[in-house]
């Protein structure tokens, strides 16, 4: 059977996971391609950690540019991560017309379209199906499946270690620290934990969706992003009471000419189907303007969900490959026509407010005039609990309205001698 060569860079958690991947599944890959896949180098500065896989010494070497070079590879795969060198790495394959493929979001986020452009330039190919959502072939779903639909909007809960922080705040009743303090001892969270929590890792990934959603590429600035750091469990119960749980979702929706990107905790009913995705997993609901709402839901990391999709891209790489026809599918879609970014301001959303008011006659008729001068229309208003110090929290859900008619008004509000602690502000999907 003929061989086609791999070359590995980065043997980390994905990495070995790879690895396994074609030690248990490389027959029934072969048997699927006819073309037999032979991992030939792997490269990586560690090469004494125990990684619970075995592998013929010879194929290690610490110089990843000796894989990338080696005219015994035929494709490399990137999992270094980051944006230092795995950069390098990327354009030096795609350079010598190898095809790459990688999980690295980051990479591509930041630097996507000129490593796209040299993909087209060399007619090659660049696949990046485990950047977003792990094991689940969503981006796949997006290129092919989807490409005929204009795709309204996606909502996606994209990372695992804030939803398993946001499950466990809600289940357990407690303070943000304390669950990622627990995510961190089960080695779901970073001891950094800034990317994920903070949105970053979220909004790398939104970016991705967006270009294969609307074409062209979209800048990481694009994105407003508001992480998780700051919730309190006070407002996860309130909105229970309510109705809602809340998700940090990336939101991605076209309307009336212009996209807009976000990345923050959301309210979701608590009847929809991302209010039912727990703990670790990813889910991505994505409206095409034929298909309705189609939902994805897997696991969104972890080594071996994620090399599935590394090596699911593996052999489509390898029947592009042996069928001659190298860039079959753009990486990502030209996009039609100019895509214009929605500035924050400019959105429209529902608002869930907490507000820490003086509980005394008049208070909630000053707030309802501020937010009335600011076409901001109440849907309903809830006094919780008993007044301490003599203030109370009061919650608001508000009807849709405009974010920057919601920040003036909140500046004004939180400037007032009836408002105690700085309000709270969420917005609601779906
Ligand atoms: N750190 C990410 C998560 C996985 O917690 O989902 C990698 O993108």
């Amino acid at each position: 059977m003929k061989e086609i060569g791999l070359g590995l860079l980065g043997f980390g958690t994905v990495g070995a996971g790879v690895v396994r991947g074609l030690q248990a599944n490389g027959e029934l890959m072969a048997s699927r391609l006819g073309v037999k896949l032979v991992l030939r180098r792997i490269a990586d500065l560690d090469l004494e950690s125990d990684r619970g896989v075995t592998v013929d010494p010879g194929v290690l070497t610490t110089d990843a540019k000796a894989v990338i070079d080696d005219p015994a590879v035929d494709v490399v795969i990137e999992l270094v991560g980051g944006t230092g060198v795995a950069k390098e790495f990327v354009l030096r394959a795609l350079e010598q017309g190898k095809p790459v493929v990688t999980a690295n979001k980051a990479l591509l986020a930041d630097f996507g379209a000129e490593i796209f452009d040299l993909a087209r330039e060399k007619k090659t190919d660049i696949y990046f199906g485990a950047s977003v959502g792990g094991g689940i072939p969503i981006i796949r779903a997006l290129r092919e499946g989807l490409s005929a639909n204009r795709i309204e909007s996606i909502h996606g809960i994209l990372n695992g270690t804030c939803n398993y922080i946001l499950t466990e705040m809600e289940r357990a009743g407690v303070p943000f620290d304390e669950c990622l303090a627990d995510a961190q001892a089960k080695g779901y969270a970073e001891a950094e934990p800034s990317l994920d929590i903070d949105g970053f890792d979220t909004a790398h990934k939104a970016v991705i969706l967006a270009s294969l959603a609307y074409g062209g590429t979209v800048p990481m600035d694009a994105v407003f992003v508001e992480g998780i750091r700051g919730l309190s469990d006070l407002d996860i119960g309130y909105a229970r009471d309510l109705g809602y749980r809340v998700k940090l979702l990336a939101v991605i929706r076209a309307n009336e000419g212009a996209v807009e990107i976000r990345v923050h905790p959301s309210l979701v009913p608590l009847d929809s189907m991302l209010a039912s995705v727990s703990g670790v997993f990813n889910a991505v609901l994505v409206n095409g303007d034929m298909t309705g709402d189609t939902l994805y839901y897997g696991r969104g990391a972890g080594a071996d969900p994620t090399a599935s999709t590394v090596l699911g891209d593996v052999v489509d790489v390898v029947r592009s490959l042996e069928s001659g026809s190298a860039h079959r599918i753009a990486a990502i879609p030209e996009s039609g026509d100019e895509i214009r970014i929605r500035p924050m301001p400019e959105i429209t959303t529902r608002y869930y407010l907490r507000l820490c008011l003086k509980d005394e006659p008049g208070v909630l008729s000053t707030i309802t005039s501020v937010l009335g001068k600011h076409q901001i229309s109440l849907a309903s208003a809830l006094q919780k609990d008993e007044p301490e110090e003599n203030h109370v929290p009061v919650v608001f859900m508000t009807h849709a309205a405009a974010e920057a008619e919601m920040d003036a008004a909140l500046k004004e509000i939180a400037a007032l001698d009836c408002v105690g602690a700085e309000p709270v502000r969420l917005r609601i999907e779906g």
